[in-house]
């Protein structure tokens, strides 16, 4: 079975849209003519409209990094799908663990995210994976296996094609800890292994599963090297567009 590699940059709250332009402009370059990845960029609300006007015809994506599981209302302060692909987003970072640390999300919540962002048609990059005190535990398994039927809960098979999942061990968030290719392979095969049991093993085997944390240039290759590593999820070294064009160009 062969994936195509997603390669997602999650530049959370830095950049304002000038400042995203510009990453755009030295970017693109670096990554003209790249089809062996999908490339994704994930800017802030903020910024979305610039860096999609930017990549137009380059073959790179938008994402957003959240939005709302409702189609429009009285929600002050939340962003819609409908707005989202007003504006030509394709693609939505759901349940990012910041969101599930500051932001009080579960895989309730996330789950709702993920039947309206399906609805919608928005490529949804599904985050999920332990924390420290977690894998310290000998928990990694049982909270990932808790937090895929979570967020898939209701899933029906025929629609879960277009679902990407991140594994982001929340340990190696930017902390410059990366997990080992390994441990990220062995978290992925977990994953997959419920997807199967949940959804078909159809879906499982098509299912891109990306690795997120503390993903650098000296890194990608060895993580991008294992049959399980779908892509990659990046946070900090993908704020710079050198830095970013090297982990696309594994
Ligand atoms: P990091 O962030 O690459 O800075 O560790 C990854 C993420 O949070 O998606």
């Amino acid at each position: 079975m062969t994936r195509k590699p997603l390669i997602a940059a999650n530049w959370k709250m830095y950049k304002t849209p000038a400042q995203a332009q510009e990453f755009v402009k030295n970017f693109l370059p670096l990554v003209a003519r790249h089809e062996r990845d999908e490339v994704v960029l994930c800017p802030s609300f903020t910024s979305l409209s610039v860096v999609i006007a930017a990549v137009t015809g380059s073959g790179v994506a938008v994402g957003a990094q959240n939005m709302y599981s409702a189609d429009e209302g009285a929600f002050t302060g939340e962003i819609s799908p409908l707005m989202l692909k007003a504006i030509g987003t394709t693609h939505v970072i759901l349940g990012h663990s910041e969101r599930r640390q500051y932001f009080c999300e579960t895989d309730e919540t996330i789950n709702r995210k993920l039947h309206t962002a399906l609805r919608h048609e928005l490529t949804p990059i599904v985050c999920v994976g332990e924390v420290l005190a977690e894998r310290e535990a000998g928990k990694t398994e049982e909270v990932l296996l808790r937090q895929t039927r979570g967020v898939l809960a209701g899933i029906p098979p025929e629609h879960a094609a277009p679902i990407v999942i991140a594994y982001e061990p929340v340990w190696a968030i930017g902390t410059g800890k990366t997990a080992t290719p390994q441990i990220a392979s062995d978290a992925h095969k977990v994953i997959r292994g419920e997807v199967a049991k949940l959804l078909g093993a159809e879906v499982a085997d098509k299912l891109r599963i990306l690795y997120g944390g503390s993903v650098k240039p000296d890194n990608a290759t060895a993580l991008m090297s294992e049959s399980e590593i779908d892509g990659a999820l990046v946070g900090g070294a993908s704020l710079d567009p050198q830095s970013f064009g090297k982990i696309v160009n594994y």
